[in-house]
């Protein structure tokens, strides 16, 4: 039997737009292979960061295009080791690792529906020491799929600029909505002086470029393109020169579009799939994005239901691994078809039902 994984993050094959691709790497190689083939500034390959620049309106200097955004939180976390970050609880994995390897204490703030409870923030920020930043993943969250409602965004924005706050916005989903209006990004409200913001085109055109950046406040700017030289001392240029082939063509807005598409159906899947299968659990209900969260009913282990759901051909993340509640669970909704979501949530509903598992 195939194990369903809901356990991938990552986008379904037909999401890679593989044969524009193919087209546009050529096509940057031709234009100006010279430059791409050659080593470059540590900040990225420059029409793109330029271009990076005027899609968020700041000074291209303030731009570092890194080898996918998670090269860039490398960076933070050696500029800030040993220091103290605030993070969400639940928070993407990956992240929290790098922090603890760089010896940063992370403090988790607790979430509810609607995103970071402010509330939390606020008693986090009056105890213990004072934060190098917090990083926060406000719409679509990794793992929750949550997005933080308009209201405690311009609440945040206030708290930021009030304490002197840097937040880190990781925004790798934003764009990819499936349906409802965007809300502002935080970058956007507070204007970028105490937010950076971190994107990627990993789920926007292809992961495997390695093409994510930051927009930085500019006392980081040197700071963290110092970093990039000494580790690199130019990113990936061709990777780079891809994207911006594919930006200029004006292929980014029917690729958008036809991920939505292909996504959205997904999400509803799973969502209809829980309806079904899953009465008595708690899900989060995303407009976009990759994933849900779900709160199976109090007393289950998602751990410990981790080894029987592979043996029925299911697998997830357990909401452990994200700092959640053992009665949780990452669902990544976007790698597999629909037919096999209707699947896994059936072989998954089955054994959280067993009465022996709660
Ligand atoms: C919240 C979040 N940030 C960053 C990343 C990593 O993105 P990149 O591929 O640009 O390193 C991911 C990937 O899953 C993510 O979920």
């Amino acid at each position: 039997m195939e194990t369903i994984s809901f356990a991938r993050g990552i986008p379904a094959p037909e999401c890679l737009p593989v044969e524009e691709l193919a087209d546009c790497a050529r096509a940057a190689l031709e234009r100006d292979g010279a430059t791409v083939l050659s080593y470059g500034s540590a900040g990225g390959y420059r029409p793109l960061r330029d271009w990076i620049a005027a899609h968020h309106g700041v000074d291209p200097t303030r731009v570092l295009v890194t080898n996918g955004s998670l090269q860039g939180m490398v960076f933070l976390a050696e500029r800030f080791a040993g220091e103290r970050v605030l993070v969400e609880a639940p928070t993407y994995d990956r992240p929290l690792k790098i922090l603890a390897a760089h010896g940063v204490e992370t403090t988790p703030v607790a979430m509810d529906d609607e995103g970071l409870d402010l509330d939390a923030l606020t008693r986090a920020l009056e105890r213990g020491r004072r934060p190098a930043f917090l990083y926060t993943i406000p719409t679509f969250q990794n793992p929750s799929g949550r997005t933080l409602s308009e209201e405690r965004r311009h609440r945040l924005a206030e708290l930021a600029r009030e304490h002197g706050l840097l937040v880190l916005e990781d925004d790798p989903y934003g764009l990819v909505r499936f349906d409802g209006e965007a809300p502002p990004t935080l970058f956007e409200l507070e204007g970028g002086r105490h937010v950076a913001y971190s994107s990627s085109f990993s789920k926007t055109i292809a992961p495997g470029l390695r093409v994510g950046y930051f927009v930085l406040p500019q006392v980081l700017e040197q700071d963290l393109e110092a970093l990039a030289t000494s580790t690199y001392i130019t990113p990936v240029l061709l990777g780079q020169a891809t994207v911006f082939e594919f930006l200029r063509r004006g292929n980014f807005e029917p690729n958008l579009e036809r991920v939505a598409t292909l996504l959205g159906a997904r999400r509803d899947a799973m969502l209809q799939a829980l309806e079904r299968e899953l009465p008595d659990a708690r899900w989060s209900r995303p407009q976009g994005g990759y994933f849900i969260w779900l709160e199976l009913p109090e007393g289950t282990d998602a751990a410990a239901l981790l080894d029987p759901a592979a043996e029925a051909g299911v697998t997830y993340v357990p909401g452990t691994d994200f700092g959640g509640a053992p009665n949780t669970a990452r669902l990544a909704f976007s790698f597999v078809s629909p037919d096999e979501i209707r699947e896994g949530v059936r072989r998954l509903a089955a054994l959280v039902r067993e009465p022996l598992r709660v």
